[in-house]
């Protein structure tokens, strides 16, 4: 695998690729890989023949006070696993190459999408997720680009920014991969000190509940909300930020429950914000659970 820090090689070495007639991926992280970020990247080798992954923590979508400095890296131990599964190419630049101007004049803020849930509680978020992908997109001009369902609301807004912008790559999102004991894998879940990793897989088992609600025929949203409410108030260590049922695509709100469902929580944990979804595809009476894959 090969080690890219600078725009000019990478894009350089995509051409050769290219070339060559091979079908690029690109796999957007910030690093401290974990296997839902290795399940992404060997994903995109099973679909491409050059995949590039990027680990780089982007401070602007960081808000003040939040986790940027103290967020978890280890290059070399991304490096060892992304080899291992195969990658072609880490892409691993500073932030002076990413931004030579500094905080960069240009915006990419994607309407309605991005405006509540994580939006709400982290306001400059969204537009700085926008604009570093939007970047990656423009460097590595992929063929498919590999996003997570676990955060469903970002996957949302980058198929629609995609959509919008007439970017080439396709926009292939991929199952959550969980514990053991159903706590969706996370670079934050290393903030948690072992009573709150005991406690962290509550949020899993309330979306659970929800979702057999679902199966068992309620189309009520409150009502689907509520339930999840209650079980989450159970574990008195989760402090819930937001509970909802919204359309995956639109990440908008539903009259009732159908198509494309996102039943999503965000809860504080001691230091750390979880995020954690089930997506269900309802049509009629019939209800398909996508809550991912355990490790
Ligand atoms: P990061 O949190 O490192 O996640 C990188 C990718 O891995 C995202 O697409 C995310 O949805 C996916 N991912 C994280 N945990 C996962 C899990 N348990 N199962 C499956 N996929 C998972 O998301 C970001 O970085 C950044 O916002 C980024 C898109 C790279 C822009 O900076």
């Amino acid at each position: 695998m090969e080690r890219i820090a600078k725009v000019a090689v990478l894009r350089r070495r995509i051409d050769v690729a290219r070339r060559e007639g091979a079908r690029v991926g690109l796999v957007p992280t910030m690093g401290y890989l974990h296997a839902g970020h290795v399940a992404l990247v060997r994903r995109a080798c099973a679909e491409c023949d050059f995949v590039v992954a990027s680990v780089f923590v982007n401070p602007f979508q960081f808000g003040e006070g939040e986790d940027l400095d103290s967020y978890p890296r280890d290059l070399e131990g991304d490096a060892a696993k992304l080899e291992t599964a195969g990658c072609h190419a880490l892409f691993c630049p500073d932030a002076e190459e990413m931004y030579p101007e500094g905080r960069p004049l240009t915006h990419v803020h994607v309407d309605v999408i991005g405006d509540d849930l994580c939006g709400a509680a982290r306001p400059v978020h969204f537009d700085g997720v926008a604009l570093v992908v939007t970047k990656l997109l423009a460097i590595c001009e992929p063929d498919a680009a590999y996003f997570g369902r676990k955060d469903g609301q970002q996957l949302a807004l980058v198929r629609r920014m995609a959509t919008d912008l007439s970017f080439r790559a396709e926009i292939v999102g991929c199952p959550t991969v969980r514990e053991a004991d159903g706590l969706a894998l996370s670079s934050r879940n290393a903030y948690l000190a072992p009573a709150d990793r005991e406690a962290a897989p509550a949020i899993f088992g309330a979306l659970r509940v929800g979702a057999q609600l679902v199966t068992a025929g309620e189309r009520e949203p409150r009502v689907v909300v509520e339930k999840i409410r209650s079980v989450l108030a159970d574990e008195p260590r989760l402090d819930v930020e937001y509970v909802e049922a919204r359309d995956a695509r639109t990440i908008q709100p539903l009259a009732r429950l159908d198509g494309e469902v996102l039943l999503a929580v965000a809860a504080r944990l001691g230091p750390a914000r979880l995020i954690d979804n089930v997506v269900l595809r309802i049509d009629g009476d019939s209800v398909e659970v996508e809550a991912g894959e355990i490790t």
